[in-house]
């Protein structure tokens, strides 16, 4: 079984599958893997929470396991299910032997009872078909088990997720309490949609993944698109900084940042310009920005000024994003470690403070 004896080892094995973590994000991961507890992951879009869990498995041999979060998941989709047309299909094929049997009882009252007194086998594990919690308790292989996008549940689904976590098995009333049979490596991730409750955040250790440094960044463009020539990522990646800069409504994430840099390598090498990134960069807005409002911010202020060359965002773009409808991702982890450059800080301050 792989196991890592530091965060060091464990950033080398994550890079040697194209994921690159901050020495301190690579400490948290490697805790989590050495005492067994679960890690809840924060921030915005696209800086790779969900990315690290899958490279995590692949570092750690593990296979990956994942429960997709979404409004209305229930325990059918999370833990398990009956497998009713297998119980049928059964039941089908016993069905002469059940009338044969129950031709001795011609009062129809005791043909019920007997019936009820039956153990066809319907309710035993054979019958289940195993969703991702119960199939992380299950393995007979430790997993790596992702609860992805975890905010997007109600709360009510969190005490399952608790009972999973905190007892590592699983209740069955027609079967019993399955115990697990090897101890996942648990990642939650959330995008902070909804305050998570304290029960599920005391269990787990818990870091802020924010956006990386402009170093950072670089090492994962060239390491997710190896096509991309060095300065062109040095420059993709220094306009994605600018941007986020800016008081937008959704900030780039590396996703589109990675994006934008394969963009401006397809469109550039054919260029003759002599500096193709300047002409470019307004198709590369298309990769990097989702919204209309945050190209036109992005393309030039009302006095005309350049916005890649403004450190700060002028009084004027304020009030223009003001009257917008509130930014579902800047503004939500500006100011929380996560707006800032400086990597994958520990947040201290996510819990209280709300949009
Ligand atoms: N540290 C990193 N190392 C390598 N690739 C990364 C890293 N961070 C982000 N990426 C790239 O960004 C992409 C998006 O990452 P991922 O899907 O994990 O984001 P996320 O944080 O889960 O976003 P969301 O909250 O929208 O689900 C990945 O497929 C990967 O290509
Ligand atoms: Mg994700």
């Amino acid at each position: 079984m792989t196991t890592f004896a530091n965060g060091a080892e464990l950033a080398d094995a994550l890079r040697r599958h194209d994921y690159i973590a901050d020495d301190d994000f690579a400490t948290v991961v490697h805790l989590a893997t050495a005492l067994e507890r679960p890690l809840l992951l924060e921030g915005p879009a696209g800086v790779g929470k969900t990315e690290l869990a899958k490279a995590l498995a692949a570092a750690g041999d593990r296979r990956l396991v994942r429960l997709q979060c979404y409004e209305g998941l229930d325990d059918s989709r999370a833990l398990y299910e009956w497998d009713y047309a297998k119980q049928l299909l059964h039941v089908q094929m016993l069905r002469d032997r059940i009338g044969e049997l129950l031709g001795r009882h011609t009062d129809i009252a005791d043909a019920s009872r007997f019936l009820a007194d039956q153990d066809f086998g319907l309710y035993s594990e054979k019958f289940l078909s195993v969703r991702p919690l119960l199939d992380a308790v299950l393995s007979p292989e430790p997993v790596v088990l992702l609860v992805d996008e975890v905010d997007r549940t109600e709360e009510s689904m969190e005490a399952l997720l608790l009972e999973v976590l905190a007892e590592r098995q699983v209740t069955i009333p027609e079967v019993g309490t399955f115990t697990a049979r090897s101890v996942p490596w648990v990642i939650l991730t959330s995008n902070d949609t909804r305050e998570l409750s304290p029960a599920l955040k005391r269990r787990c250790l818990h870091f802020h993944v924010g956006y990386p440094t402009p170093e950072r960044e670089r090492e994962i463009v060239t390491a997710r698109a190896p096509e991309v020539r060095p300065d062109t990522a040095g420059k993709v990646v220094d306009l994605a900084h600018t941007l986020r800069d800016l008081p937008l409504r959704k900030s780039p994430s590396v996703s589109e940042v990675i994006d934008a840099a394969r963009a401006a390598t397809v469109l550039g090498d054919g260029a003759a310009e002599a500096d193709p990134f300047t002409d470019l960069r307004d198709v590369l807005f298309s990769t990097l920005l989702k919204y209309t409002g945050d190209v036109e911010l992005a393309r030039g202020r009302p006095d005309g000024a350049d916005p890649a060359r403004v450190s700060s965002p002028a009084p004027v773009e304020r009030a223009t994003v003001a009257a917008r409808p509130a930014n579902t991702t800047t503004a939500v982890f500006r100011g929380r470690g996560g707006g800032g450059h400086g990597g994958g800080g520990r947040d201290t301050a996510v819990s209280g403070a709300r949009r």
